[in-house]
């Protein structure tokens, strides 16, 4: 017989715990060319996403595909190194099953981080942004469908999507650190294309900062979940009517990889802090 969402989210969150002993309360989902996060975790162990039942496996380019358990920042994490976008061809119960498996092994918080492409005007190619709040556009929502009372509620709110205390947090560690910190509204879309001048337009008169392929399906799920959630962009490329560059997967990734100190450096402080 085939076996329910939530049996599976059962076996994947058994298999982890015969694996692991002492499960984190904190983990972190790292985004195109973030993983540098992980070279920073203490007494690390890996398990392969294709080793987890039920557990999809990424494809995209610059993903690994692992779930790494150890210590960063005086705490205990679990960090997944790849995450399942819906431009792969996932639904969306396989985007969020992570994070069901997260819920099942009891994690408090939630740590993410993206690329985005950036539509503020304050905005430059580098930045660090605190996602204050998100614009769903997704064509679907995870929790469409049958809704597990013993997973969370049927409506749920999304007034705090992003925990004001842990913004707060980081504003501080960067004001301490000096590093210049953005805060602004993501705008999760399905992609794959990135978007037209118009539709970085759009999406910045709607209220948009930075716009992205990810995070707000794993963000919706993990508020029903209870959760609380810090999410950042790296703003990797930026987007308008006046902008004429063009964005391409290889300039996100390149832009990623030299954002990441000051991401790394600000998770970091803020896992000790918490
Ligand atoms: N648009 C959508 N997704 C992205 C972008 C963008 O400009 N940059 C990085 N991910």
């Amino acid at each position: 017989m085939e076996k329910t969402y939530l049996e599976m989210i059962e076996e994947a969150s058994a298999f982890l715990q015969s694996k692991v002993k002492n499960i984190p309360e904190i983990a972190i989902i790292l985004g195109t060319g973030l993983g540098d996060l992980i070279n920073y975790i203490k007494d690390s162990i890996a398990i392969d996403y294709k080793e987890i039942p039920h557990f999809p496996v990424s494809t995209v380019e610059g993903h690994s595909g692992r779930l790494i358990f150890g210590t960063l920042g005086g705490k205990r994490v679990m960090a997944m190194q790849g995450r399942f976008h819906y431009y792969e061809g996932y639904d969306m119960k396989q985007v969020t099953f992570p994070v069901r498996v997260m819920q099942h092994l009891k994690v408090k918080k939630l740590f993410v981080s993206n690329a985005a492409g950036g539509m503020n005007k304050e905005f430059q190619v580098g930045d660090v942004m605190v996602i204050t709040d998100h614009i769903n556009l997704f064509p679907e929502n995870p929790l469409r469908g049958k809704n597990y009372d013993e997973l969370g509620p049927r409506f749920p709110a999304m007034t705090e999507a992003y925990s004001l205390k842990l913004i707060s947090k980081a504003d501080d560690i960067a004001a301490k650190k000096g590093m210049r910190l953005m805060h602004g509204v993501y705008v999760g879309t399905p992609g794959p294309t990135f978007e037209t001048p118009a539709e970085y337009e759009y999406f910045r008169i709607i209220g948009g900062d930075a716009v992205g392929m990810s995070t707000v399906p794993e963000v919706i799920v993990a508020n029903h979940a209870g959760m609380e959630v810090f999410g950042v962009s790296v703003i990797t490329d930026l987007g308008g009517k006046d902008i004429k560059e063009v964005p391409t997967h290889e300039e996100v990734q390149k832009a990623a990889l030299k954002a990441q100190p000051n991401m790394t450096s600000l998770i970091t402080s803020m896992l000790e802090e918490i």
